[in-house]
């Protein structure tokens, strides 16, 4: 049931909802999810036929339009953002001033809102036009900032983008090839990663998606408001997840130590928990996840690879499943429970997992941040419960 609480506001009312659990917070005609059934629509498909069926570029194209595009319509579309894909040659100095070990994603919070500065030309939010060129220019820019994080960090040279190549394929281009050789990305990785961005798209009101939806709303500038989200994002239980997952399968290490690191799962007193496990929507199977496990069997079979972390993973799942704790409290396997391995079986260092994340999710963000200002509006001001000090005079 919903009740619309607008018609009493000013009148003393208000909720109070910690965490956001039971409160809307904004119409939307984007994203659908029905936690209870596992089920995830955009724009009323399901998530499971777009990753069959469509690609990433035609999900973004839907996402912010409404409608899947015809062939024209897509070809128009891909052509705007590969024209886009370049970014200011000034920028390489900003990358420049970070340690060369600080962590890609503070790295991408930094230059996302850069772009700020290099596009005065699109910045007027009242403007349908502008919005457009915006959300081109970020969908475009995301991959090769991206690899400029990766190429830094490790003191190669940064690869510009090829407007003849897909999306997926110009990234891992980016990412792995050097002047001197050219990487050869075979169609299965490709696939994959295409994949990867489709199923992170959007998931309506998250965390860093209410963010950018908070940002916006004070009329801040669309690159502003991404480099929000990609903050948001960052944390471990949210984006920061799929790295988070990583580096607990490493650290169980072997099959036989999962009945311990399950048991401090379930221990009150432990802050531990199973990375990749619960989600605060799905109360059943996140139907993005068996997308992701049968991706995951696909790329470790191409590239021959039997990643004793996979075994672990598998094992971790089925006795998670069956122990009565999960099972009450309805904890599944999330999205990044598998893209962690996937991306590690690419090559891909585990810092670099949510820069992927915030990469996929920019189409969602720009969206929903595009829907905000394409309706009627108003500043997102959340209240609050006051439990501090009674009011007090200033002593002598
Ligand atoms: N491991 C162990 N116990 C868990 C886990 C977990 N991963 N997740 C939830 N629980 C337990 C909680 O301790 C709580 O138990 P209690 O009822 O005995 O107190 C119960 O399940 C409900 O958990 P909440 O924290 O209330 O659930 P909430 O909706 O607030 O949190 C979240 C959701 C943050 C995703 C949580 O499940 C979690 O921390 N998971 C691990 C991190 C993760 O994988 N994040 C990725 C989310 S998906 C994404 O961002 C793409």
């Amino acid at each position: 049931d919903v009740i619309d609480v607008r018609p009493l506001t000013g009148k003393g009312l208000f909720t109070y909802d910690p965490g956001f659990v039971s409160t809307a917070a904004c119409e939307s005609q984007i994203t659908y999810i029905d936690g209870d059934k596992g089920i995830l629509l955009h724009r009323g498909y399901p998530i499971d036929q777009l990753a069959e069926k469509s690609d990433y570029l035609e999900v973004c194209y839907l996402l912010l339009n409404g409608e899947l595009p015809d062939a024209e319509q897509k070809k128009a579309f891909v052509n705007t953002i590969s024209n886009h894909t370049m970014v200011h040659e000034q920028l390489i100095s900003f990358y420049k001033g970070f340690r060369r070990d600080a962590h890609p994603m503070a790295i991408m919070c930094g230059v996302v809102g850069a772009l700020s500065a290099f596009y005065h030309d699109s910045l007027d939010i009242n403007n349908a036009h502008h919005r457009e060129v915006c959300a081109y220019r970020l969908i475009a820019k995301m991959p090769t900032l991206a690899a400029m994080c990766y190429k830094y960090s490790i003191g190669q040279p940064f690869m510009f983008p090829r407007n003849d190549r897909g999306y997926a394929e110009n990234f891992l281009r980016m990412m792995f090839s050097t002047p001197c050789s050219d990487y050869e990305v075979s169609p299965v990785l490709v696939r994959a990663m295409d994949r990867i961005f489709t199923l992170h798209a959007d998931h309506e009101q998250n965390a860093s998606t209410s963010t950018v939806r908070l940002a916006g709303s004070s009329g801040a500038n669309p690159f502003a408001c991404i480099a929000a989200g990609i903050a948001a994002l960052w944390g471990p239980a949210h984006g920061g997840a799929n790295e988070a997952v990583l580096t607990m399968l490493e650290e169980i290490g072997d099959e036989s130590n999962i009945p311990e690191f399950i048991q401090r799962a379930k221990d009150p007193n432990d802050p531990f928990r199973l990375m990749g496990f619960g989600h605060r929507v799905y109360r059943n199977f996140d139907p993005r996840s068996r997308v992701m496990k049968k991706t995951c069997d696909e790329v470790l079979a191409e590239l021959g690879i039997s990643d004793p972390l996979l075994k672990i993973a598998s094992r971790l799942e089925e006795i998670a499943l069956e122990d009565p704790y999960f099972v009450e409290r309805k904890l599944y396997p999330n999205v990044d429970f598998y893209s962690g391995i996937i991306l590690k079986a690419m090559g891909i260092p585990t810092s670099m997992f949510t820069v992927i994340f915030a990469m996929s999710r920019t189409i969602g963000w720009i969206s929903h941040w595009n829907e905000f200002h394409s309706s009627p509006n108003r500043i997102g001001r959340p209240r609050q419960l006051y439990t501090g000090a009674k009011k007090r005079d200033y002593p002598g």
